[in-house]
């Protein structure tokens, strides 16, 4: 496939530019802050975002207002709800695929939280713990605001009345259903995260410790052919993964659900 790559002098997008070229893909179109950005739609099928919101601004403007059908996939995070309108837009006429983290494990277990957020219910208090290097932008980790939405959701709840990021000094009491943030940022930490459910007198703890940024290079590049064949409209990684859950699901129903388990035990 050809593909171009935004942010293609960053961290990120030297391990996407390596990881196309030993799949066997053309990298097309190298852009970073000294480009034009106009240079990332030329004779490719296929655009991969690592960059800063700025230039996932200007790109998704660049886009819209030229009318290019060029499916695009966006990791950068910290984009604000105007980028949001912008990717919306531009997913009229483009598939577009955006996910905080492009890890296929990453969203197995968004679904465990949520899976778990709804089954242990607000008796249980939910905690994000994520960890990232001393150089990243944005706090918290997209990843990390996924985690906090995906529990909301699961609870009936609205994110932002219950996401608590600031704790310091004399702080109120807990309130019920809320979502509490803690962030470390140091030394060259690839990116942890991990969710809390505390409950009275028991706790359930479910993390990811990302050992290397080539998996979401990896997780980039693997839905490249996948997105390219999609109608327009804006996909996330559970679309990805889709035709691989839902069989899980169904298996996981019937193993508890439709056998009596403890009496084969
Ligand atoms: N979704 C995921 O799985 C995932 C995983 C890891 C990271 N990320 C996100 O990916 C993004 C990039 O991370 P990184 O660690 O690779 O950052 P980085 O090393 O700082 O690289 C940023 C890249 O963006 C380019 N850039 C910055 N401003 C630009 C502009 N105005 N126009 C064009 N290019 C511009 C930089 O070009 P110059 O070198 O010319 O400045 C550089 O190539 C961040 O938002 C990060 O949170 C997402």
């Amino acid at each position: 496939m050809k593909i171009s790559v935004l942010g293609a002098t960053g961290v990120m997008g030297s391990s996407v530019i390596s990881t196309a070229l030993q799949n066997g893909h053309v990298v097309k179109n190298k852009v970073s802050s000294k480009d034009r950005i106009e240079d990332l739609f030329s004779d490719t099928e296929v655009i991969i975002d690592f960059s800063s919101s700025i230039a996932t601004e200007s790109m998704l403007l660049y886009a819209t207002d030229n009318k290019k059908t060029i499916p695009i996939i966006i990791g950068t995070t910290g984009l604000s709800k105007f980028h949001d309108e912008l990717i919306e837009k531009y997913s009229e006429f483009a598939p577009v695929f955006r996910s905080p983290n492009m890890s296929v494990a990453v969203s197995i277990l968004n679904i465990a939280v949520y899976m778990l957020s709804q089954a242990l219910g607000d008796d249980f208090d939910a905690e994000i713990f994520e960890k990232h290097h001393r150089l990243k932008k944005d706090a918290p980790s997209g990843t990390a605001l996924m985690l906090g939405k995906t529990i909301a959701k699961a609870r009936g709840h609205d994110f932002l009345d219950m996401a608590n990021f600031v704790r310091y000094g004399v702080v109120a009491p807990r309130k019920r259903g809320e979502i509490g943030f803690s962030i470390q940022r140091c030394g060259n930490a690839v990116g942890e995260h991990r969710v809390n459910f505390v409950g009275a007198s028991e706790e359930i703890v479910i993390s990811h410790n990302a050992f290397s940024r080539k998996i979401f290079a990896d997780g980039a590049i693997k839905v490249a052919p996948w997105i390219k064949n999609q109608k327009p409209g804006l996909y996330s990684m559970h679309d990805y993964t889709r035709a691989m859950i839902l069989p899980v699901v169904q298996s996981m129903c019937e193993y508890f659900f439709e056998s009596n388990i403890y009496a084969e035990a």
